[in-house]
């Protein structure tokens, strides 16, 4: 189990929802006309954060398969967008095993399968997905799963939408020594196993990128960094404890140092002083 718990999902949602990259949102929209019926493949898909997302921006029937290992988030997914819709003042219907969320201008089909990317990948069974798309998801992936999931893609002649994947970059207002070095750590961290072998961290969406388009898509690959500022303090201080805590975990030898960067990072923070970009990717890619 990757750990990833709902609370945290939900801190992080109006943040990513603000960093997504507008061009390729665009294009997404121009790409999504050449379909009536859209069926939509969200791998990793958490509480449904991607669904709320561009479920408005692409409009008209959409059948979304959202997929994630962990229940409990499928079932918190299952939930929230029962809640959203209602908030919108669309239909919600129970309709043989999938959730129906309609109005006069959209209609999402949705249905959720409990498994496991890495070991159950065969089990996925999908006729015809026209997009696959995962948010905050393929940093944690090895090369071997990245090319497996661009050659099922390529099968599938499926656009492909890929969102927030970390690129590297941390950088804290105002800097402080130890800022650098804690980065290196961070991405240090990035590259462990997170249940899909070595993972690729930083370099997961570049790579994408370069085996999509040996495979002839045509890729789109644009920034979308998180741009914390002091109102953000939650999810700056979640970051800052999740960060500290993976280091912790891989370099004990840091502890003393490592508790007095936190301690004045935490402070900065508490006085609404601390301002974070966190840099991510975002990739479009499509055949045509
Ligand atoms: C950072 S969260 C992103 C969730 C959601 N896409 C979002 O943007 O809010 C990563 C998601 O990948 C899921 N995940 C991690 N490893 C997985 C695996 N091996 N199989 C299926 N889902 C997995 C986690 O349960 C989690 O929901």
């Amino acid at each position: 189990m990757s750990g990833f718990s709902a609370e945290w999902l939900r801190l992080r949602e109006p943040a990513d929802a603000a960093a997504r990259n507008p061009e390729l949102t665009a294009r997404l929209i121009v790409w999504r006309r050449r379909y009536d019926a859209l069926s939509v493949l969200d791998l990793g898909s958490g509480a449904g954060a991607n669904v709320r997302i561009l479920a408005p921006a692409l409009g008209g029937k959409q059948h979304w398969r959202l997929v994630d290992h962990d229940p409990a988030l499928l079932a918190r997914a299952d939930e929230a967008l029962r809640r959203w819709a209602v908030v919108r003042g669309m239909k919600v219907t129970d309709e043989s095993g999938t959730l129906l969320l309609e109005d006069e201008t959209r209609q999402c089909r949705l249905e959720w399968s409990c498994l496991d990317l890495n070991a159950d990948w065969e089990r996925l069974a999908v006729a015809n997905a026209q997009l696959v798309t995962a948010s905050a998801l393929i940093d944690l992936v090895s090369a071997d799963w990245l090319e497996r999931l661009a050659r099922r893609c390529r099968q599938w002649r499926a656009a492909v939408l890929i969102v927030l994947s970390y690129d590297g970059s941390i950088v804290w207002e105002p800097a402080a020594e130890g800022d650098e070095w804690m980065r290196e750590w961070i991405n240090r961290h990035q590259g462990t196993d997170k249940g899909f072998g070595p993972a690729l961290g930083p370099d997961a969406a570049p790579t994408l990128a370069t085996l999509l388009e040996r495979l002839d898509y045509r890729v789109e690959l644009r920034p979308s960094p998180w741009r914390l500022a002091a109102q953000d303090a939650a999810l700056q201080t979640a970051l800052l404890d999740g960060w500290t805590e993976a280091v912790r975990r891989i370099a004990p030898e840091t502890t003393s140092w490592l508790d007095a960067w936190s301690r004045h990072r935490c402070s900065l923070i508490e006085r609404g002083h601390s301002r974070l970009s966190v840099g991510h990717w975002d990739l479009f890619a499509s055949l045509e």
